[in-house]
């Protein structure tokens, strides 16, 4: 029992992850070693992560538990980001569906899977909030919106860790704590700059809806906050984590971030690193091997004392307890393959990519699709691209020795729906990536790429023109590859790559009805298309039977019903660009002198929370319980909504509050309930929603606490927050 032991004498074993195993130094732990080698060895495989190989890991493991002088097992951690074997849409993507059972259902597959091939830890969920879609790592999160983000992040830890951690949860991690998501410039790692109540406000909700939730563990991110890099910051990882969270689990540095305290100038050498972090509040160094290398000595010259080393392994070890592993740490090598190919789980994720696609334009019902075409043109790279189709972070794909998935691509997906007897022209053009990859080729010095030159480009373009004239309907697949929105993958610009504009602009030529269906991890600049294109359809990077979800949207078989995590762009030049954000002194439709740029309007072109269906939506009767009420009362916001439309469809409630006045600005629009509801044609629901002290209240910058401050609030129910139904009521002392 846990409880029956002495935290020091066990607490060197638990402080390091190591990068990869070591069989040379994992095979030879036996008890004899000298402390000092001893810990040194072990300390390499007390957390293991990138290994999938159950094999290996219950060969590790065995050596842990059966050879190694205190018997801990090894915690095997991953990054089971958007699924395991059956790859779920990208975190924005599930996001989008602004259903919070969508990510539950998604993650809890990925950990019953995790689970059974031998991974009780996952790096997940990733909540930071991003507001500069610059940022190629918005793709891993819930968008801009602490409300949404909060819920997202909340039903992820539901998914992997159930209601309580058990042997047969796997430990969530969330990250990246906190505030990496504010990158200067939208670039991967540079600085955030966050005043305290923007950090407190619209930052921290998403770790702290996490932290209640009973998440297990956190990881630091690799950035500097305010000067301070957050893995050897005290106030964040102590006063704020620890104090006003509440939490209880264990923070795991991001990987080499410890050792990066000497590289942001913050940390003198390596011991100073490690004394950093360790005092701050950090309990565990993934990868750098800093605390392995540092802190005996550390301990040993009173500089750390015992009492510290004990408090960052004490809550490693009940974690490890808890999760069952000192109970049952070996994993069954029988049952993983059977887990891994359960059919419920392709199906599953069918189901739930086609929730989270949103409809961003559809003139003249261009969709759905007709089952009945006969000749159809498909255009694009990203349109038969199994790479690129299950996006970044597949576990399989990435780390393993090549995935078993079968992914199902769009090209795929409108061949099956369509059965043997439709004509299928495919027109793939070059890799959108190449004018990158060259640049990157030509940074690093190496060879760099061509670009198609001007013959290929006419080719390719001939090839279009001639499949659309030929075609009844064209379906071009474009966006990103699915490395392009990911971690160190920033963009200045956010336009279609390569080729894919011109491929786009000879499509609308051909006179045919034309259906751009985007896979991608951020917003893109599809100004262009939103004019010329008539029907466009997100799908992010839909997962592994993606392909099919697609078509299922296409042809009508799925309403879609999901609507935009994050604003959508005129062009990068607005980032950042968020919905929440203030009243300025001189608002945009001001005649002059007002906050807006010469060449574009400064509004997005889709409005946070905007999304199509195929049915249309009426909200109404929107109606509060008390117009006036005290600041420790709450009133309850009721809103008719009624399809209107001619087909069952999904609508999206969205509440939104305003606070007129009060110690500080408050943002001109804040989410503060949503509903996901499915009506039939001529169906009303009526939602309801509360408005109390949690919806209320903020963290105020001149009075320094969370409080609901006296002032009239006005009120808006629709289903995109530019929605015009309005109420209003006060709130007085
Ligand atoms: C990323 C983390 C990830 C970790 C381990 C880091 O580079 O920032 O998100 O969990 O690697 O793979």
């Amino acid at each position: 029992m846990l409880t029956n032991w002495a935290p020091s004498v066990y607490s060197r074993l638990s402080l390091c992850e190591g990068r990869q195993h070591d069989p040379e130094t994992t095979v030879s732990i036996s008890q004899d070693f000298r402390i000092h080698d001893f810990d040194r060895r072990v300390c390499r495989i007390c957390a293991e992560l990138w290994l999938i190989d159950v094999k290996e890991i219950n060969r590790l493991q065995h050596i842990a538990v059966d050879k190694s002088r205190l018997h801990i097992p090894i915690l095997f951690g991953f990054d089971v980001i958007h699924g395991y074997r059956t790859v779920f849409p990208v975190p924005l993507g599930m996001a989008s569906s602004w259903d919070p059972s969508v990510e539950e259902q998604a993650q809890r597959l990925a950990g019953q899977d995790a689970r059974a091939a031998g991974i009780q830890w996952t790096f997940t969920p990733m909540v930071d909030i991003a507001r500069d879609a610059r940022w190629g790592r918005i793709v891993e999160g819930a968008g801009e919106d602490p409300y949404l983000g909060a819920a997202m992040a909340m039903a992820q830890v539901r998914g992997f860790q159930g209601a309580t951690l058990g042997p047969d949860s796997v430990l969530a991690c969330v990250k990246h704590y906190a505030g990496y998501g504010a990158a200067e410039g939208g670039r991967d790692y540079d600085s955030s700059y966050i005043p305290e109540e923007l950090f407190r406000n619209v930052y921290l909700p998403p770790f702290h809806a996490a932290a209640m939730q009973g998440a297990g563990s956190f990881m630091s991110a690799y950035m500097d906050l305010n000067d301070v890099p957050a893995s050897g910051n005290q106030w964040l990882l102590t006063d704020i984590l620890r104090g006003d969270l509440g939490f209880k689990g264990f923070v795991v540095s991001d990987a080499f971030a410890v050792a990066s305290l000497v590289t942001h100038g913050y940390a003198a050498d390596p011991s100073d690193a490690a004394y950093k972090a360790v005092t701050a509040g950090l309990d565990m160094d993934m990868a750098s091997g800093t605390y392995t290398n540092n802190l005996p000595k550390l301990v040993a010259d009173g500089k750390v004392s015992q009492a510290q080393l004990d408090a960052a392994v004490l809550p490693i070890l009940a974690i490890k307890y808890q999760l069952g592993l000192f109970d049952h740490p070996f994993t069954d090598e029988s049952k993983v393959e059977s887990t891994l190919s359960r059919p419920e789980g392709l199906a599953l994720e069918r189901k739930l990519a086609a929730r989270s696609m949103v409809l961003l334009r559809n003139e003249n019902k261009t969709l759905p699709l007709s089952k009945s075409l006969k000749k159809v043109a498909v255009i694009g790279p990203l349109a038969d691209s199994k790479s690129d189709i299950e996006g970044g972070w597949t576990v399989e794909g990435l780390f393993g020795s090549g995935s078993k998935s079968h992914p199902v691509t769009v090209l795929a997906g409108i061949k099956s729906a369509l059965g043997a007897d439709a004509q299928v022209t495919y027109v793939v053009g070059p890799d959108p990536s190449k004018v990158y990859l060259g640049l990157l080729d030509q940074l690093s010095g190496k060879k760099v790429l061509p670009a198609p030159t001007a013959a290929e480009t006419a080719d390719w373009l001939a090839k279009v023109k001639a499949a659309a004239a030929d075609a009844d309907v064209v379906v071009a697949v474009m966006g990103e590859t699915s490395g392009m929105s990911s971690e160190s993958a920033s963009r200045a610009g956010m336009e279609l790559p390569g080729m894919q504009q011109q491929m786009l602009e000879e499509t609308a030529q051909s006179g045919k009805p034309v259906v751009l269906v985007l896979e991608n991890g951020r917003p893109l600049d599809i100004h262009w298309a939103a004019e010329h294109v008539p029907a466009i359809l997100e799908s992010w990077f839909p997962g592994t039977e993606g392909g099919n979800a697609v078509a299922d949207i296409l042809f009508g078989d799925v309403n879609p019903g999901g609507k935009l995590p994050v604003s959508w762009p005129r062009t990068a030049g607005q980032e950042p660009l968020y919905y929440n954000h203030n009243l300025t002194h001189e608002p945009e439709d001001r005649p002059s002198f007002a906050s807006r740029y010469w060449d574009i309007k400064s509004t997005p072109l889709y409005p946070f929370g905007y999304g199509l269906s195929y049915a249309s939506f009426k909200f109404d009767n929107l109606k509060l319980s008390k117009a006036n009420m005290k600041t420790d009362e709450a009133t309850e916001v009721s809103v008719d909504v009624t399809n209107t439309g001619a087909v069952a469809g999904d609508a999206v409630g969205q509440l939104y509050i305003h606070q007129r006045s009060g110690s500080a600005s408050r943002p001109v629009r804040e989410l503060k309930g949503f509903k996901r509801i499915a009506l039939k044609p001529g169906e009303t629901q009526t939602l309801k929603f509360t408005l109390g002290q949690h919806q209320l209240q903020f963290w105020s910058p001149q009075t320094k606490v969370w409080a609901v401050e006296p002032s009239t609030f006005d009120v808006w129910a629709g289903d995109d927050s530019a929605a015009k139904l309005h109420s209003e009521f006060s709130v007085a002392q």
